[in-house]
């Protein structure tokens, strides 16, 4: 059978979506698409363009025209490589912020919807199965305690946290915390999704729980 699928991957931060998203993608063959980089190049933009933070309408305008490509290694905001600017401290609370505008998430969510559209592709992100492919084939919420997710963002390699890793973790929690409560699209497992407690287990048996869960998807379409 040959149909390709579209794969929603949502959970919280410091849950490994993007190491594991980008594996199946690879044993796929399909497009890895990570989206909390495109609210990341928002907010990256905002801060080289000094937009406030508070200004729904220029944040808004910012999304919409952003030329942002974020699948593969390194993302480009209007040809520009920021991957490595785009996972700071400061950026990391920019986007939980630049997510909460409803006119940034629309202009993303099309943006998204576009390059999901045909399917072959495995997207990540807070509200893949719930708000941009509802009818998406395989949807899985990946979870993690709060003190593995703490310890898989201090050995993140592109990050090279030296803070104290008390002060890593409560940011993540505050940062989870108003993912999960904001008004717009919360972060929320969707009703038919597998959920995988990741806790105990290593990237590659994720991405095997995926990739069976993917093989009965597409026998099944
Ligand atoms: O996955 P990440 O940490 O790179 O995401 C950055 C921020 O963007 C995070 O605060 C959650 C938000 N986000 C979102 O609201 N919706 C998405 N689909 C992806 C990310």
């Amino acid at each position: 059978m040959n149909t390709r699928l579209i794969i929603a991957i949502d959970g919280p931060s410091g849950v490994g979506k993007g190491t594991v998203a980008r594996d199946v993608a690879a044993a796929l063959g399909y497009r890895h698409i990570d989206t909390g980089a495109m609210y990341r190049a928002v907010a990256w933009r905002a801060k080289t363009a000094a937009v406030s933070l508070d200004d729904a309408d220029a944040l808004t305008a910012l999304a919409e025209r952003l030329d942002i490509v974020a699948s593969g290694p390194s993302v480009l905001v209007d040809g520009v490589e920021v991957s490595g600017e785009i996972r700071t401290p400061e950026i990391d609370r920019g986007a939980s912020r630049v997510a909460r505008v409803a006119g940034v998430r629309t202009a993303l969510v099309a943006q998204q919807r576009r390059l999901g559209a045909g399917g072959g592709v495995v997207m990540e992100g807070r509200d893949i199965g719930t708000v941009v492919f509802p009818d998406a084939e395989v949807k899985v919420y990946l979870d993690a305690s709060a003190d593995e997710r703490a310890r898989r963002r201090l050995h993140d390699d592109v990050r090279r946290e030296t803070r104290d890793p008390g002060q890593v973790a409560g940011e993540m929690a505050a940062r989870d915390e108003a993912d999960r409560t904001r008004a717009v699209a919360p972060l929320a497992m969707a009703a038919d999704a597998h959920l995988i407690d990741t806790t105990p287990l290593s990237i590659r048996q994720v991405v095997e729980q995926i990739l069976a869960i993917a093989a009965a998807g597409r026998g099944r379409s």
